[in-house]
């Protein structure tokens, strides 16, 4: 299937940032995120499972539209690529890395956190990227505040956002989506608590109850 940025953005107001440290917790997860109708998941390459966790989703919940986060290092891409990952996201833009998350032709989140850094991006065609660390970076009025120059760029936030705060986020034209790991706690993915899970991401967020 081939999708877009802008598709991956606007599967969900929230993309879980994940973190998993048993892959055997994978599935049922994506299955309870789909349940809170969360239909998308980036799962980080910071733990030795990510990988096949990453492969294990794609296989087995087709439905959910799984990809790569925490990509630091340019072999990472062509390696989540081929676990199963629909979609990359990094934590900033280096450009070796750039080049080697758009080689893989997959739609890419690549993170800034300035001005520059997302006219940089822009030059390579890239018009949806990840904002982080949102809260330390600025927060809402430092994403309003780029809007005007940069109408065309869409973020989408991640890095200190929560239920709390994602409203604020939500609300600005160039913010489709905000990212966060407060749908998918250690806690609650170590105690296989999946029902619970589902509940979080059905409160996600203020402006759309469910
Ligand atoms: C990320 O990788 O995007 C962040 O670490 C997630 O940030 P959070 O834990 O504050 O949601």
């Amino acid at each position: 299937m081939s999708t877009s940025a802008a598709e991956v953005m606007a599967c969900s107001r929230v993309i879980p940032v994940v973190v998993l440290d048993d892959a055997e917790a994978a599935v049922p997860l994506a299955r309870a995120l789909l349940a809170g109708s969360v239909p998308v998941m980036e799962i980080t390459l910071r733990t030795p499972t990510a990988l096949e966790s990453i492969a294990r989703v794609a296989e087995q919940v087709p439905d959910m539209v799984v990809g790569a986060g925490t990509i630091t290092r340019p072999e990472q891409a062509a390696m989540a690529v081929a676990a199963g990952a629909r979609f990359l996201v990094s934590p900033g833009s280096p450009e070796p890395l750039v080049t080697a998350m758009l080689a893989e032709r997959v739609p890419v989140l690549p993170g800034v956190a300035t001005a520059t850094e997302a006219l940089a991006l822009l030059r390579h065609g890239i018009t949806e990227m990840k904002f982080f660390p949102a809260g330390p970076a600025g927060g809402p009025r430092y994403l309003k505040a780029l809007a005007g120059p940069l109408p065309e760029i869409s973020f989408c936030p991640t890095g200190g956002v929560d239920a709390s705060n994602s409203g604020d986020y939500l609300a600005l034209p160039n913010v489709p989506c905000v990212g966060g790991s407060w749908l998918t706690p250690s806690d609650l993915v170590r105690a296989g608590r999946w029902d619970d899970i589902s509940r979080l991401c059905l409160g996600a967020w203020p402006d759309e109850p469910q």
